[in-house]
């Protein structure tokens, strides 16, 4: 379990990362100016995470990993990619064949994992196709697969946008969704806030105005729906840009399985009235604290994955919701004990590195339940290996 720390306990960044980060909050200052005094937080999450080599994710700094701010479950353990292999083995063995899409592939630990294991398990795609919105990241991909693969490595395309050519195979992404940006607001009573991102002095400080997007109070009212007993003074968050991503995804695949995994819950979950402060989180060394306007550029900032709506906005885009489960489910169905107890282990501080693994990946206060799985799926009859153990599509 992540345990909030108090902003005055955090490590202070050198003097060259708080130059850095003092630059993006300029870039940041003169957008809210030229804007008329406010930009919504998703612009601002946006400039923060994303902006031309200053944002979080666009500048050189080191993010994943013991060095880093968080560490993701590929980078916890190859036995996250060998059973997402397995899955992914089982769908391109029912189209006869295919490509890989991966969103969002971080530091490329996953595309290195998930081709060596594919190619024990002789199910290579034909292609491995990365979109990566990172120009930093997709060179540190590229370095860690000519280091690690470089045999397969002519298999890997990195894309812009998505191909013209429709695809078949699998396509997935892991902890991108919760990165993408999303918008912030607050209940008054009856009415409702948008949270906007002002500067007060020499810092950033929130301003409530009204919706600043009409496809914000479509679902404002889904959610209202969904969670009735929220009280005046709830805060939350929409991320409009998943489902977005989710439906532009559906209409370029030809068949296959999207798989989504992230943490989240469904909407009734998710916009509970106990989680009353919303679920934005950032990542700082490896602390976690829930100020987004400390040190702009050296701190990730994310907010929970509503998979209610990706389900939804997959469906109505003639996806099939083919299954939705936790973490833990999902690589155990995919065979995680079997792998693990296959695993080249001879010394025991290696089988205790194993066992401390699968512990971080499964188990309910680390990744296992917070993290969920969600299948989307088009031509494909079988059910999915990692939804075979337990499947919790009713609760989305
Ligand atoms: C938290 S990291 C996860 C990295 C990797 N999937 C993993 O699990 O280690 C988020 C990744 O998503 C990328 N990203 C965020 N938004 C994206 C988008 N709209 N399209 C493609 N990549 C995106 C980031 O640059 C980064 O590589």
């Amino acid at each position: 379990m992540k345990f909030v720390t108090p902003v005055s306990e955090l490590p202070a960044p050198d003097e060259d990362a708080l130059r850095h980060s003092q630059r993006l909050v300029g870039l940041i200052r003169d957008e809210i100016e030229r804007q008329g005094g406010r930009i919504t937080f998703a612009r601002y999450m946006e400039l923060a995470l994303y902006a031309p080599g200053l944002g979080y994710y666009s500048a050189g700094l080191n993010k994943f990993g013991a060095a880093g701010d968080f560490v993701t479950a590929p980078e916890i353990s190859p036995l996250f990619a060998g059973c997402a292999a397995r899955q992914c083995r089982q769908v391109l063995q029912a189209l006869g064949g295919g490509d890989i899409l991966e969103f969002g592939a971080g530091s490329g630990v996953m595309a290195v994992d998930l081709l060596a294991e594919l190619e024990i398990l002789n199910s290579l795609p034909r292609h491995y196709f990365i979109l990566e919105i990172s120009a930093e990241l997709r060179e540190r991909q590229r370095a860690a697969l000519m280091q690690r693969v470089p045999h397969l490595s002519g298999r890997v395309i990195w894309l812009d946008e998505l191909p013209k050519q429709k695809l078949r195979g699998f396509v997935f992404a892991n902890e991108v969704m919760d990165a993408m940006p999303v918008h912030r607001f607050r209940l008054d009573g009856e009415g409702i806030s948008e949270l906007y991102v002002v500067c007060e002095g020499v810092a950033f400080a929130w301003r409530a105005g009204p919706l600043s997007d009409a496809a914000l109070a479509e679902r404002v009212s889904e959610i209202r729906t969904a969670s009735p007993d929220l009280k005046p003074g709830y805060i939350f968050e929409i991320n409009l840009g998943a489902p977005a991503w989710v439906r532009t995804l559906a209409a370029a695949i030809e068949s296959g399985m999207l798989l989504l995994i992230d943490y989240g819950y469904p909407r009734h979950e998710l916009y509970h009235p106990e989680r009353a402060r919303g679920s934005l989180l950032c990542h700082y060394r490896h602390h976690v604290h829930d100020d987004p306007f400390l040190y702009p550029g050296l701190q990730d900032i994310t907010a929970h994955v509503d998979f209610s709506a990706l389900a939804e906005a997959g469906h109505g885009a003639g996806l099939q919701v083919a299954g939705y489960t936790t973490q833990a489910n999902f690589l155990l169905g995919c065979g995680l004990t079997e792998m693990a107890a296959v695993a080249p282990a001879s010394e025991t501080r290696q089988r205790i590195q194993l066992a401390e693994q699968i512990k971080r990946l499964t188990l309910p206060g680390e990744m296992g339940e917070v993290f969920k799985a969600l299948a989307l799926a088009r031509g494909i009859a079988h059910p999915l290996l990692g939804f075979t153990l337990k499947d919790f599509r009713s609760r989305l």
